[in-house]
């Protein structure tokens, strides 16, 4: 029997070192859900349809169109409010689990309270759910993506402690309404973008405060969340069962050649912990680093208290532990060292913070894709939920976010494919190596949409949307139909051939595994040029 025991051991490590020996042999197992992101101001257009107010986002565009690389606006972005079949259909075509897509706050509440619902957007969405079930798709809703009401806005918005009773009221409105068929819920997407890049940058709502609003607007997200979250806890959850977190955008940081360890932990706190730590740690509240250090910056700054508000014994348990799951966007990372004297500080989205004294670059080696601040380090994403696993302890990660552009939207987007492929096989590497509870992958995104202040230049779908043509024609790309076989297979390993598309072009993929597909390739290359 021991003898027995012993040779099966043998078996499966020998097994599973040779299985692991090749990352294209992994894949995803079957419980693992497959999906596609949009958010409201991107793709919905219909800014003000029926009785649907202005968001941050319209006034922004609309008043300070320089500040949008193309001067564009959503104002008809995808017309996915007209369109939204289509949307429903090519989710479908490429057989996805889920599909996240978010809710405007300004279309369903058009005060930003509670007062009167809108009827047009409450049915809006109900429709856009049933027909993502009626398809076989779960809808994976995000209550706010980065659409706040102008009217919210003019009462401070995000700066008002009081925000984190609008939001939870909002939330208890689109719970009650959709609950019974939505399962899984974000409360907020990416407060680092809209507090942090927003408040230093100053674009929507156009209010630039780099050391004071940004943080207020932090604290009072992550309460925002935890208000949200336990609404419905207490609410919904007992009778629907449904999961509901935070999506938080994180960069990998790591030292560069020169740099310390504890350099790039102090960025890593900043940027991932601040959002992280009040919810996800035991003891809850700022991670102690960081309270530590903007203290001490405000008070040399001549400051009579910190600039960071303190959390309220009160206020710390009422975030902690406000989470079902980890939700993690992933896009790009930096290398970190201690600033030199002199050194000029700065990148986005902390650009102008003061606190780090950190200064960031990346390797050569990292591919560069437009916009500005994205290098890609597919790694990243695998060392990110390792580290996050180590600081807050075992638990469900959902990739909620991840993808690339480009700004001449080609349809045979291999980098695209490529892109897609080295983060999955970094995702497959967490679950089979690290063992880390990672349950589901988001393609940011499933089709071209206004891509905040780079506007429509940035092409980050896996479809092709005409922008020009009146009916906004949705066009698989190349990245579609791998997403698609990925999907399908639960194997990262690029089809040789796929039949899919009509488009002449999609229906070849690249695949450059082995000698068999450079071959194949050479091919493909051979007979594009004949496209
Ligand atoms: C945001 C999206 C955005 C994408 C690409 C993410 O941080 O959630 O709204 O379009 O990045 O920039």
């Amino acid at each position: 029997m021991y003898l027995h025991l012993q040779s099966v051991f043998i078996i499966f490590v020998v097994g599973s070192v040779w299985s692991h020996k090749n990352v294209s042999e992994l894949k995803f197992p079957p419980w693992f859900k497959f999906g596609a992101a949009t958010a409201a101001y991107q793709i919905e257009g219909g800014w003000n349809i029926s009785d649907k107010s202005p968001s941050i986002w319209d006034v922004f565009t609309h008043e300070s169109p320089g500040m949008i690389s193309d001067g564009g606006a959503g104002d008809e972005a995808c017309d996915s409010y007209r369109l939204w079949r289509e949307d429903v259909k090519i989710v479908a075509d490429l057989g996805l689990d889920f599909y996240r897509f978010s809710i405007s706050w300004p279309r369903l509440l058009p005060s930003g309270f509670p007062d009167r619902i809108s009827s047009a957007g409450r049915r809006y969405y109900s429709e856009l759910i049933d027909g993502l079930l009626a398809a076989g798709v779960e809808p994976v809703v995000t209550v706010y993506h980065w659409d706040l009401p102008q009217s919210l806005q003019d009462l401070g918005g995000w700066t008002n402690p009081l925000i984190s009773d609008w939001f939870a009221d909002y939330a208890r409105v689109v719970f009650s309404l959709y609950a019974d068929r939505v399962k899984t819920w974000i409360t907020i997407n990416e407060p680092v973008i809209y507090c942090d890049a927003s408040y230093t940058m100053g674009v929507a709502p156009k209010v630039q405060s780099p050391e004071i609003g940004l943080y207020l607007c932090k604290k009072h997200a992550l309460i925002a969340h935890a208000k949200a979250w336990r609404i419905y806890d207490k609410e919904f959850k007992p009778k629907y069962h449904g999961k509901v977190s935070l999506s938080n955008l994180i960069m990998w940081f790591e030292p560069d050649d020169d740099g310390e360890e504890e350099v790039a932990e102090l960025a890593r706190q900043y940027g991932g912990g601040m959002y992280s730590h009040p919810i996800y740690s035991k003891e809850g509240g700022w991670p102690p680093a960081i309270e530590q250090l903007i203290a001490k910056r405000s008070l040399e700054q001549g400051y009579p208290r910190s600039r960071l508000p303190a959390f309220t014994e009160h206020e710390i348990q009422l975030t902690r532990g406000t989470y079902d799951f980890y939700g993690l966007n992933y896009y790009t990372a930096r290398l970190t060292r201690r600033a030199r004297s002199g050194e000029r500080i700065g990148i986005w989205p902390f650009s102008g913070i003061s606190e780090l004294n950190i200064t960031f670059t990346t390797r050569p080696e990292w591919k560069k894709a437009p916009p500005f601040w994205f290098y890609i380090y597919p790694e990243g994403l695998r060392h990110l939920m390792t580290w996050l696993r180590d600081q807050y302890g075992d638990m469900e990660f959902f990739i909620t976010e991840t993808g690339v552009s480009d700004y001449d939207g080609r349809l045979h987007d291999v980098d695209r494919v490529e892109y897609y492929q080295k983060h999955l096989e970094q995702v497959l590497l967490s679950i089979h190596e690290d063992h880390v509870n990672v349950t589901g992958f988001t393609a940011w995104t499933l089709m071209d949409d206004f891509e905040w202040i780079d506007g429509y230049r940035s092409k980050f779908g896996l479809y092709a949307v005409d922008f020009s043509d009146q009916q906004r024609r949705r066009t698989p790309r190349t990245s579609a139909v791998y997403y698609r076989n990925v999907v399908h297979t639960g194997s990262i390993t690029p089809p040789k051939y796929s039949p899919y598309s009509d488009n002449g072009v999609t229906n070849k993929i690249f695949s450059c595994t082995n000698l068999y597909s450079l071959i194949i390739t050479v091919y493909y290359v051979l007979d594009f040029q004949n496209c």
